[in-house]
């Protein structure tokens, strides 16, 4: 079973993620355990100090490396003989590598994982000399503190935990799932909407069919929102004849 840590200034923020249905239910399912560390806790000082000026002068704090440090040491984990398949410790960053699918996927196969929220202007940059630390962004934004990050890759991991999502089946053809295409467009009842009728190949019943269908879809919707992508696909004569079509009728 994955367990999670989040070590963050703000576990309340955090609390909507875990009471959300699907991994509200996954949690209470014993499917994955989470647990929040409260960075104040571990901070030794009367005032329960945890962050600081920065060296060098310029606005803004910085967290100290102390009560970090000392939140990572409180947990069971042998950080110099780390086991890099089983364990992975992640800090919130801007400046971390971009969040991806494919490493939702590793993470989900993990069995320990520590999420790290920074704030302020982030931390103390010898934690990362410290300890064995991946470095994640969810976008090229700037986010005020590593909370909204820390929820969304928890969401994007426990949904891949077999049990957490009510149908598996679902995820299967969701974006950058099937050779990283984006999701095909989906269809629900009513089958005619102000003018507008669901494709007939996903009323035929004919399962080749639809998933041949859904499949060109999901390449034409990853030509018009995320051409690169295809850069990378192995495509079949029939798929290529049909991309040229779409280019042509631009
Ligand atoms: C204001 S940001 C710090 C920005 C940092 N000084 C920089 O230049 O990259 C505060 C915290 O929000 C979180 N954060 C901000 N943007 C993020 C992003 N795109 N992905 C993940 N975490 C982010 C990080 O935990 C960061 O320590």
């Amino acid at each position: 079973m994955l367990r999670i840590d989040v070590i963050t200034l703000f576990p309340e923020a955090l609390q909507p993620a875990l009471s959300s249905s699907v991994l509200g239910r996954g949690r209470e399912s014993g499917l994955f355990d989470i647990k929040m560390l409260h960075l104040r806790d571990f901070a030794t000082d009367k005032h329960r100090t945890v962050d600081d000026t920065r060296f060098g002068g310029g606005g803004g704090m910085v967290l100290k490396p102390e009560p970090l440090a000392a939140a990572l040491d409180s947990l069971d984990i042998d950080y110099e003989n780390i086991d890099r398949d089983k364990t992975r410790i992640i800090l919130t960053a801007a400046s971390g590598r971009v969040w991806e699918h494919d490493t939702a996927v590793k993470m989900s196969l993990m069995e320990r994982l520590v999420v790290i929220c920074g704030h302020y202007k982030g931390v103390d940059e010898r934690i990362l000399q410290l300890y064995p630390i991946d470095e994640i962004s969810i976008g090229d934004f700037v986010l005020t503190g590593g909370e909204p990050a820390a929820w969304v890759i928890v969401d994007a991991v426990v949904r891949l935990i077999p049990g957490v999502m009510g149908n598996f089946e679902s995820a299967v053809d969701d974006s950058f799932t099937e050779d990283q295409l984006l999701g095909s467009p989906d269809y629900t009842r009513p089958a005619e909407f102000r003018g507008l009728e669901v494709p007939e190949e996903l009323l035929s019943g004919n399962h080749v069919e639809i998933r041949k269908y859904r499949r060109r879809m999901a390449i034409a919707k990853t030509y018009r929102n995320r051409p690169e992508i295809l850069e990378d696909v192995d495509l079949s004569k029939e798929e290529i004849e049909f991309l040229k079509k779409i280019e042509k009728s631009k």
